[in-house]
């Protein structure tokens, strides 16, 4: 319905401390339309089109924090988890800015279906939003994740990478095997692979090879199609004799796994606080 004005709207954000190069188009309302740039509430995530505006909101807004479940605290390090369906204008906020940022065309609207795990850095002003993934309530392909994204002004520090191990850990709490949503972008597949690799490896070498793909699925919540994808990406399933064998040279797996990089920020699956929606 958008159709005609695909072409990147707004030029520049300015979110708390930072202002932003936006990457794409973000299908914001109408009254948008000339607006080169937006000024958005870093609590609420209202925007707006002058300055003058998100002072006068900023003299009324109470929010020093994503509003929703902090289910996760370490150091200055937390996690919020957000209901579309209670804080509808927060998430759809959040999604018209996410938008700007990712290539996707399907962004999802349709806040109520989801959840929204919001990353921030907390001092003593409050929880500043860093990135998010989003979740739906109930998926019936056995997502655990839709969209993910880091603020570029908080790219490559190793938050992308919590983000991923965060979505695991509430599948292990879930007791459920989880996936990414589809289609990914090439920086979350480089993203994701190293994040099977670095999880897939140290398993490999601790049971010398002799596991099967449901054994790994189930220790890591790691879909098994993710999981044979990223062994043959890393050439560790050979067909041999009319069967697949997995290769567990000690020296080839290690190499894998420095080469998958670092952690970046760890979860700490101790810290999570989390109820399994349903
Ligand atoms: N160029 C090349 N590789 C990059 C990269 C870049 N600009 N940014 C990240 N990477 C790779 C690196 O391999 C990095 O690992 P390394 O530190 O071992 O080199 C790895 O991605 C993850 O880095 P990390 O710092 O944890 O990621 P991030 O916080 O920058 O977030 C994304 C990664 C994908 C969430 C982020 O790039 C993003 O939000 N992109 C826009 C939205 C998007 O594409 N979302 C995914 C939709 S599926
Ligand atoms: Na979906």
């Amino acid at each position: 319905h958008e159709e005609f004005t695909k072409v990147k709207n707004i030029d520049v954000i300015q979110l708390g401390m930072h202002e932003m190069e936006t990457w794409y188009f973000s299908p914001l309302p109408p009254e948008y339309k000339d607006c080169k740039k937006l000024y958005f509430c870093e609590y609420s995530l209202h925007f707006f089109k002058r300055r003058s505006q998100l002072l006068r909101h900023l003299g009324k807004c109470k929010l020093r924090h994503p509003p929703g479940d902090e289910i996760y605290r370490k150091d200055n390090i937390s996690m919020f988890e957000v209901d579309g369906r209670k804080e509808k204008q927060y998430c759809q906020n959040l999604c018209y800015l996410a938008k700007l940022f990712l290539d996707h065309k399907t962004l999802y609207y349709d806040v109520d279906l989801f959840l929204f795990y919001v990353l921030c850095e907390t001092d003593a002003r409050g929880a500043h939003i860093v990135g998010y993934f989003s979740k739906e309530k109930a998926s019936e392909e056995g997502y655990n994740l839709a969209c993910i994204l880091t603020l570029p002004c908080y790219q490559k520090k190793g938050y992308g990478k919590f983000l991923i191990a965060f979505s695991y850990e509430l599948s292990k709490l879930e007791g459920k095997v989880g996936t990414p949503e589809r289609p990914l972008s090439d920086l979350g597949r480089v993203s994701y692979r190293s994040y099977w690799t670095r999880v897939l490896m140290p398993v490999l070498k601790e049971r010398a090879g002799s596991v099967s793909i449901k054994d790994l699925s189930e220790l890591t919540c790691i879909k098994p199609d993710d999981i044979i994808y990223t062994l043959q990406h890393l050439a560790l399933v050979q067909y041999q004799k009319g069967q697949h064998v997995l290769v567990a040279d000690p020296k080839l797996l290690d190499q894998h796994l420095r080469e998958a990089g670092s952690w970046g920020l760890q979860v700490d699956p101790s810290k999570i606080i989390f109820t399994p929606y349903d």
